[in-house]
């Protein structure tokens, strides 16, 4: 078999790749791992950022989107017993629209599989040879056959277990925070009409929804916690105390989904070696506090499919030579926007007196400066593509 881009994965990464280079004219084959039906209905986040929503609408993939996904317009900061509105709209003239992950998912399948696009579920064994020049992917389809196939470039999409990461020596920048997320995901309407993002003598906790009548919530947990010691009652009984705030009331409901979720930042340096490329958590990974993680496998695969088209198409490679660096400007200003909104949110386990005066210290200002709330809020919608220092 040949194709001129051989994708593994088919999460939002290697989905929107294929699509874009689709787009271009060019072929693209993607290998997952997993089922159809697995990916589709996979839990992951749910804000997508004002760049994104663009770029999924200016290459016709907005359509269910526009109509079902969630606009908002701002975020609350919930400290020290008050609730403070970060106004998007006001800051900076842009918001967030809340639509889950899957949901992102199933659409790219749609659009790919009406396009004719070749995406191959449940293969198994995948290898990587060649990647200096001439590279070929092994694998083993859904019919238990073994296959080869030739590529002028591979695009590592496989995620942060995945294998295309270490086929390459390269360098690992990571951070461990010493909590968890447990997440529940509820059939209960949401009473709030925007994301809370609370910090709490108990811990962090996080107020989101997926619909009209889907709430998300986590609470901050240890990092070795057993899912089982969280009944469903303890769970909403910690959210009502974390959350809790005048005026403020939370449905409960039937619990469809619970897990825990640790917190790491990774990245993987550089993101590219010879003709392999890696896009989206097989290169980085951000703790999930500033809601970064599918924006950013979505931005690097609109700067990929850019360079690709440049070098299949012209024999440009600018844009292939530039890629890993151009991505990691973004990755970095998002690491650190994660790494910032966790600190300042969450219980830090040892935390002496002076640490948290000066948490407190960094919420009081964020609420209260024009300035740094409207650094919050432009980071949190997203820097536009392109435009990362
Ligand atoms: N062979 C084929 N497919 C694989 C392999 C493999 N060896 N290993 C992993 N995969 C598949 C996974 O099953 C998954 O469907 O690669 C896909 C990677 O998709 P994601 O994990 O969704 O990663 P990505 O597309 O980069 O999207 C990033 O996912 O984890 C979230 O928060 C993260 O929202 C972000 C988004
Ligand atoms: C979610 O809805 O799953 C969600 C929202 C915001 C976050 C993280 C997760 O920061």
């Amino acid at each position: 078999m040949r194709t001129q881009v051989g994708i593994v994965g088919a999460g939002p990464a290697g989905l929107l790749l294929s699509h874009l280079l689709a787009r271009a004219g060019i072929e693209s084959v993607v290998l997952e791992a997993r089922s159809r039906s697995y990916v589709e209905q996979r839990v992951r986040a749910g804000v997508l950022e004002h760049p994104t929503v663009e770029l999924l609408r200016e290459v016709g993939l907005a359509e269910r989107l526009d109509r079902e996904g969630l606009p908002h317009e701002g975020i609350s900061l919930r400290f020290d017993g008050g609730d403070h509105r970060i106004d998007f709209a006001d800051l900076v003239g842009r918001g967030i629209t809340v639509y889950g992950q899957q949901e992102v998912v199933k659409d790219l399948i749609a659009a790919r599989l009406a396009d004719g696009g070749d995406l191959r579920f449940e293969v198994s064994d995948v290898t990587l040879d060649g990647i200096a020049d001439a590279p070929v992917i092994g694998f083993t389809d859904a019919e238990g056959q073994r296959q080869e196939l030739h590529c002028d470039v591979i695009a590592g999409c496989d995620g942060f277990h995945g294998i295309s990461r270490g086929a390459f020596a390269h360098e690992v920048i990571d951070r461990q925070y010493p909590f968890a997320w447990l997440g529940i995901l509820a059939k209960a309407a949401p009473t709030h009409h925007e994301l809370v993002y609370a910090n709490h003598d108990n811990g962090f906790a996080l107020y989101s929804m997926r619909s009209p009548e889907v709430t998300r919530l986590y609470l901050q947990v240890p990092p070795d916690t057993d899912v089982n010691d969280w009944s469903d009652a303890r769970t909403w009984d910690e959210l009502g105390t974390r959350l809790a705030a005048e005026g403020f009331t939370l449905n409960e409901g039937p619990v469809l989904e619970k897990g825990v979720t640790g917190m790491r930042s990774f990245v993987a340096e550089p993101m590219r070696h010879g003709r392999l490329f890696l896009a989206g958590d097989a290169a980085h990974i951000v703790p999930p506090t500033g809601a970064k993680g599918m924006n950013l496998a979505i931005a690097d695969v609109r700067v990929l499919a850019e360079a690709l088209t440049g070098f299949l198409q012209r024999g440009d490679e600018t844009g292939i030579d530039a890629y890993s660096d151009t991505c990691l400007r973004r990755v970095w200003r998002a690491e650190h926007f994660s790494w910032w909104m966790t600190s300042m949110l969450h219980k830090m386990p040892d935390a002496d007196a002076f640490t948290r005066r000066l948490q407190l210290s960094q919420l009081r200002y964020t609420v209260s400066s024009r300035a740094a709330a409207t650094s919050l809020a432009e980071n949190y919608t997203g820097l536009p593509h392109g435009a990362v220092a």
